[in-house]
């Protein structure tokens, strides 16, 4: 019997059941609270724009230090909306990763902009400084479009390089604004997420490291016009008075419900972020040679919103692992310039780093309730299958 199968009879006994994201743990925990406070909203009834909604925006502004926060349906409609809110057009050039999730390439074409696919730094999996560098090069060369934004995105939890983007974004006159949808909880010198951009835009998705109990999301800007205008743009368009549309708008307004579920989450996130960040410490430790891990930057903290690692033979990995009961996933298989949405903005000859990495990565069980024997014996299983898989 080989390794990998050992190691499959042993599990239960062992660590019992492994959770890729353990939702039903952190319930536990917070059932209780959580349950006061939809019944709080149901004695009040105010559903849409209760008094949730701005506890937990004030909240939001407290712990990441940003001058506003404007809560949202979905992390989609926190990029969509300040996306609109920066009045761009076709002519302009949106500069996006391509290995990404679909919304940040979507938040660009809905609010009517040309996204231009820039590629990734293999070690990071962050947007590439170099490569946007030279794609900003060959838009300026190429003259039909004019460069305006560069929109990072902090995959996997591990905010962008923010030095180098911003040093280019301040030479090329672009804007930034970050899809930081996956790292909520992160930190770059000594910043939070949320406010390590003029714009950001998270999600809060039932899997997110902060999530709802259901779509929800947030936009945090830092001047006061952006404010307006997002807040503007979440509510139709409509003015302070909300009675005559003064812009085309959407109806992009969290729920009271999702902002009560929040509320509780957020009182034990920074807590759980410290257990995410001691199960990351185990798998760095314990990878060995059979993985190599995201990367990061000097003086910046993942989120690790995800804890993703690179693979040889990655899809026989990922299969031998779930025979042994270790749940995987993979974002992304594609990048999005090879989608068909997208496949009129992929450049001539490719991405070879995000291309690559579709291939390789492989995203490990993340989550605050997972114990230090069953992150140790993730490990163990990802050597044995990594070793069965190589024969
Ligand atoms: C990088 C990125 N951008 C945007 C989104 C969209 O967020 P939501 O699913 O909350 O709309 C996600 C969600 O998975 C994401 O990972």
């Amino acid at each position: 019997m080989n390794a990998v199968s050992n190691l499959a009879l042993e599990r239960e006994s062992r660590v019992g059941t492994i959770a890729f994201i353990d939702l039903k743990a952190q319930q536990k925990r917070i059932r209780q609270r959580v349950e006061k406070r939809l019944i709080d909203v149901l004695d009040h009834g105010r559903y849409i724009a209760g008094p949730e909604i701005t506890e937990l925006e004030e909240k939001l502004q407290e712990k990441t230090g940003a001058y506003k926060v404007i809560a949202c349906a979905s992390g989609t409609d926190a990029l969509i909306i300040p996306m609109m809110g920066l009045g761009l057009s076709a002519q302009d050039a949106v500069f996006i990763p391509a290995f990404t999730y679909n919304a940040t390439a979507n938040a660009v074409l809905i609010a009517g902009a040309t996204p231009v696919f820039v590629d990734v730094d293999p070690d990071t999996f962050n947007i590439c400084p170099v490569d946007l560098q030279a794609k900003i090069d060959a838009v300026k060369a190429d003259g039909k479009l004019n460069p305006a934004v560069v929109c990072t995105v902090d995959l996997f939890g591990l905010p962008a390089d923010y030095p180098a983007i911003n040093k280019i974004a301040a030479t090329e006159g672009l804007k930034v604004f970050a899809d930081a949808a996956q790292s909520f909880g992160g930190k770059q010198d000594d910043t939070w997420v949320g406010s390590l951009a003029p714009v950001s835009g998270t999600s809060f998705f039932p899997g997110k490291a902060l999530g709802a109990y259901g779509d929800a999301g947030a936009t945090f800007v830092q001047s006061e016009d952006m404010a307006e205008v997002c807040e503007s743009i979440r509510w139709h368009g409509t003015d302070a008075q909300r009675r005559e549309s003064v812009r085309v708008g959407m109806n992009g307004r969290l729920d009271t419900f999702q902002a009560a579920v929040l509320l509780e989450k957020l009182e034990i996130f920074y807590e759980e972020l410290d257990a995410r960040k001691n199960i990351a410490a185990i798998y760095a430790e314990n990878l060995g040679d059979a993985a190599r891990a995201q990367g990061g930057y000097a003086r910046t903290e993942n989120g690790f919103g995800y804890y993703t690692v690179r693979v040889e033979n990655r899809d026989a990995v990922r299969e031998a692992m779930g025979t042994a009961g270790v749940p995987t996933a993979v974002y992304y298989q594609q990048p999005l310039h090879q989608m068909q949405a997208f496949a009129n903005y992929a450049p001539q000859g490719g991405l070879p780093n995000c291309e690559k990495l579709a291939d390789q990565v492989l995203s490990l069980p993340m989550h605050p309730y997972l114990s230090k024997d069953q992150a140790l014996f993730v490990c163990e299983v990802l050597q044995a299958a990594v070793k069965e898989t190589a024969k």
